[in-house]
């Protein structure tokens, strides 16, 4: 079995999988959405103190397991420098105390195994992640070969759905609190523009619309954020949906795939699955509770990881805020 641990942003959750059929046995997560809601966004310094007092105790349930462990995963690349360092250090005890193999994972790829827990991987696959922190589109053929083929150049998908959310003094995350307000609102009502539409770059921007939203809520009253909040969704998705068009003009999908938190936007959802019917593609969804992060994925790659020994040596594995993906 392996112990995969995840604290890159504000969830503590650790799983356990068992190698061989890639089974599941044990996922537990402690959210401290509640905590970081009154700031309106994720405050790093504190959610380095919750992990430090969730993990242990997650850590604890899995003490049956111990002897059964034949390596330790952890997220150790991209997200909040102060939190990546409590899992690593925690994931480095383990692998000391326990003496098995350290494995260090990708946040990135972590979501997109999400679509595989207690599956077979299914590539190659076109993946459009949405996060907190990303939105990109990558081209996967396997667990090394990974393409990015466009990114955010500011705020990420998820990110402009907290910030709006915060603008509206809604709380956080602000995804679902947007998606609900949104689901009685006139769509068309606010004509913000489509972020890069007169660009041939395929690539994303929220800062724009973020800007414009911002300038509509301070001239409305509380009763039209509903529409605000309708027709951002639209526009935000609009942005994604017409550079994806433009992309599958060269390369046209066979099996897609939408991962990330923010792939449990239904509105997000209805409107891909518009986009791939021409092209008769098949679009793979993680489980709604394993689009946000979870320690369920990253225990998943690291199976992968794991048959082909790719482990990290102790002195070398450090968490980094950036990651190459
Ligand atoms: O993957 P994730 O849990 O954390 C990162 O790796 O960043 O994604 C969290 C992000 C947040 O920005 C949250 O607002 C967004 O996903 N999110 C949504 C929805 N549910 C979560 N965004 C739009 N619509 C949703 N239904
Ligand atoms: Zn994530």
């Amino acid at each position: 079995m392996i112990l995969s641990i995840e604290s890159s942003c504000d969830d503590s959750a650790i799983a356990i999988t068992e190698l061989k059929t890639k089974k599941l046995l044990f996922h537990k997560k402690i959210s401290q959405e509640l905590e970081h809601s009154v700031y309106g966004g994720v405050v790093p310094e504190l959610a380095a103190r919750l992990h430090a007092e969730a993990l242990p105790k997650i850590l604890e349930e899995c003490r049956p397991y111990f002897d059964k462990l034949k390596a330790v995963a952890v997220t150790s690349t991209p997200g909040l420098a102060v939190t990546l360092v409590e899992g690593v250090t925690m994931a480095k005890a383990i692998s000391v105390a326990l003496d098995i193999p350290l494995i260090g994972v990708n946040h990135l790829v972590g979501h997109i195994y999400s679509l595989f827990i207690e599956k077979q991987t299914q590539f190659p696959c076109t993946v459009l992640l949405v996060s907190g922190g990303h939105t990109q589109v990558m081209q996967v053929n396997s667990l090394t070969d990974i393409d990015t083929v466009a990114k955010s150049m500011d705020d990420s998908f998820g990110e402009s759905f907290d910030k709006v959310a915060k603008m509206m003094g809604l709380g956080y995350p602000g995804g679902p609190l947007i998606q609900e307000l949104a689901k009685d609102g006139d769509r068309l009502k606010h004509n913000f523009t489509i972020p890069l539409s007169q660009s041939p770059l395929i690539a994303f921007s929220y800062s724009g619309l973020k800007n414009a939203v911002r300038l509509a809520v301070l001239d409305s009253k509380e009763e039209d954020y509903k529409d605000i909040a309708a027709s951002f969704e639209h526009i935000a998705t609009m942005h994604l949906t017409q550079k994806l068009k433009k992309y599958f003009k060269k390369v046209p999908p066979k099996t897609f795939a939408i991962v990330g938190g923010a792939s449990a936007n239904l509105y997000l959802r209805s409107k891909i699955e518009e986009l791939l019917k021409p092209y008769d593609a098949k679009l793979l969804l993680s489980e709604l509770k394993y689009c946000s992060d979870n320690a369920a994925m990253i225990g998943r790659v690291a199976v992968e990881m794991y048959e082909k020994k790719m482990f990290s040596a102790l002195e070398s594995l450090s968490s980094s805020a950036r990651s190459s993906l």
